[in-house]
């Protein structure tokens, strides 16, 4: 997304444009696009929080459980044709380049379509991408909420009359999180591994 800046205007229409300037900027802090026009977020921005989920062998686990380590966040689902698993492959790859710092990073793919992702299928998926990868699932409602924490949308696309007949419309950002639950920064989900690996290189001390 360009980050073009938009010019200062000193005159004219200011009350319009003020007005669609803040429900373009609801929009996209709807979306997680904010931070792509805000470049990097101010500390303390209210973006993630505790959550409580199901890991893969269906034990429950919180934010808690990744304190002293960097949580590297994605929310997508499993049955999502090209965008999760291209990303969470970037993911992996790019964690393989970054050297001993990645073991400070723990990756979490938290599926949005918790009801065909569960538990099992949330691990066989994230196993697909390396032993590094933690597939978390949850109630629709822990999903709702962690959702609501990370500003993340997401939405059934009926494809079908049958029950399993639907997409996930979800948003693409990956959110690192400090080894105390605070966020630190987004980081695109459509970079390169290389460019990945360089961001997460910067960002993890
Ligand atoms: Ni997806």
């Amino acid at each position: 997304m360009s980050t073009a800046s938009k010019p200062r205007r000193d005159r004219g229409p200011g009350t319009l444009y003020a007005i669609i300037g803040l429900v373009m900027a609801l929009l996209l802090i709807g979306t997680g696009g904010y931070f792509w026009l805000s470049g990097r977020t101010p500390q303390g921005l209210a973006v993630g929080g505790p959550f409580a989920l199901t890991d893969g062998d269906g034990k429950p686990v919180t934010d808690k459980d990744f304190r002293g380590k960097y949580m590297l966040i994605y929310f997508g689902y499993t049955f999502c044709p090209d965008v999760c698993p291209t990303t969470l492959n970037t993911v992996a790859d790019a964690l393989d380049k970054v050297g001993p710092k990645a073991d400070k990073v723990r990756p979490l793919f938290i599926t949005v379509d918790p009801k065909r992702d569960k538990p099992a299928i949330v691990k066989q998926f994230a196993a697909a991408f390396g032993t590094r990868v933690i597939g978390l699932t949850g109630s629709a409602e822990q999903i709702a909420a962690v959702a609501k924490a990370y500003r993340v949308y997401y939405a059934e696309h009926r494809t079908g009359t049958g029950p399993d007949d639907y997409t996930m419309d979800h948003s693409s950002v990956l959110y690192l999180m400090g080894p105390d639950g605070r966020f630190v920064a987004p980081i695109r989900a459509d970079l390169a591994p290389d460019a990945m690996a360089a961001a997460l290189g910067r960002l993890v001390l």
